[in-house]
């Protein structure tokens, strides 16, 4: 949406979100309902996947999956980065390294991704379809540490899927990249999913810390590499959190090391249902707060059905689909009343917004 003022987006994104919630939203809570606009509508994202096909580097024309826009310019990271990453992309095509050709699945290079920090540090990925060419990927990954690379790696996705991510083959530089939040120091690797907008994150953090300060047990479900159970951490007794993806529980376990957390938060990998179904975690259930930030395909019925059995105090639910989370918000509506939600417009750009809703517990259930 990048032809559409910025003021024009937000108002179109407020209203689409009014419309949705009309049903749901208490009276009381429709006249104040905002979005936040993001801190910075240009160069704000931390993560650019770029498509490496037929002599092109960039993106994908939307719903026109095999068109890739050769693009010269990015707006959605720092202006000065994207030359930076098309001269890697030049150099490694110069070294001989072929790229990928989408239609046929065939060809080595898929993607380069570009994940940075606020801090403008950047850690760099190298997508291959294969394990081959590697004395010209160690020269392109010196290239991408002489530009400014702080970590290069090498990851292998020989599937017919079209995945950014894959096993890692080699890694140069640094391991992970450290990412700052509210303060507290993440880091994060190549395959583990990191907040896209920082800034705009810190400001739902915010948000929802009063409706989590004093729990007994932040419930941290969905938690990916820690970022919400540790940078809450210090406003709760315990934090217990739960993630499926292993790579990013072992991250957030090295991450809850680095910040000294050790015995106050604690991370387990598992499938939040299965969770749930186990009963894993439901003792000692009066004080707790739950917040749930799961993909965009929603918490989905079997999930809403156990924590309305489960029954915590509050539901801090965050959300990057509100569709799937409005759904949810029904079915959690058996035991859940909403008091508080609002819009962050963390995607500026893009028809994509975070929205948060605080669930209470009522009285009567
Ligand atoms: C939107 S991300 C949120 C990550 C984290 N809360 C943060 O702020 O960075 C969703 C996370 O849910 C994880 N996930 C997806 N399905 C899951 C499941 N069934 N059980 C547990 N975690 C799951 C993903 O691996 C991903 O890390």
């Amino acid at each position: 949406m990048q032809d559409i003022a910025y003021s024009d987006q937000l108002s179109a994104k407020r209203s689409a979100l009014q419309q949705l919630w009309a049903d749901t939203l208490p009276a009381s809570l429709q006249d104040g309902y905002t979005v936040l606009p993001a801190p910075a509508p240009f160069g704000y994202r931390l993560r650019m996947d770029y498509v490496c096909s037929d002599d092109r580097f960039g993106l994908r024309v939307r719903k026109r999956f095999y068109a890739i826009v050769d693009l010269h310019e990015c707006h959605l990271i720092p202006r000065s980065l994207f030359p930076v990453l098309r001269d890697v992309y030049a150099g490694a095509r110069e070294q001989g390294i072929p790229d990928y050709n989408v239609y046929h699945n065939t060809g080595f290079l898929r993607y380069l991704v570009a994940r940075r920090n606020v801090r403008d540090e950047w850690l760099l990925s190298f997508v291959t379809a294969e394990q081959a060419y590697a004395e010209q990927m160690a020269v392109a990954a010196q290239t991408a540490l002489e530009a400014g690379a702080a970590s290069v790696w090498w990851l292998l996705n020989p599937r017919h899927a079209d995945l950014s991510f894959g096993e890692p083959v080699a890694h140069w530089g640094a391991e992970y990249l450290p990412q700052y939040v509210l303060g507290r120091t993440l880091h994060m690797g190549p395959n583990t999913f990191f907040q896209n907008n920082v800034e705009g994150f810190e400001q739902i953090l915010r948000y929802i810390t009063p409706y989590v300060a004093g729990a007994e047990r932040l419930i941290d479900l969905y938690a990916g590499v820690g970022t919400i159970g540790i940078c809450l951490a210090e406003h709760v007794k315990q934090v217990f959190a739960a993630e499926l993806n292993d790579e990013s529980v072992a991250l957030a376990q090295h991450n809850i090391r680095l910040n000294a957390l050790e015995g106050r938060v604690v991370v387990v990998q598992a499938d939040v249902a299965n969770l749930l179904q186990a009963n894993r975690i439901v003792q000692g259930s009066a004080g707790d707060v739950l917040v749930v930030d799961p993909p965009r395909a929603g918490l989905g019925p079997d999930v809403c059905a156990l924590l309305n059995d489960y029954g915590p105090q509050r539901i801090v639910y965050v959300s990057c689909n509100a569709l799937t989370q409005h759904i949810d918000c029904q079915l959690l509506q058996t035991r859940y009343e909403l008091v508080a939600a609002q819009g962050f417009d963390l995607f500026p750009q893009t028809y994509h917004c975070e929205h948060v809703v605080i669930l209470e517990r009522r009285a009567d259930a």
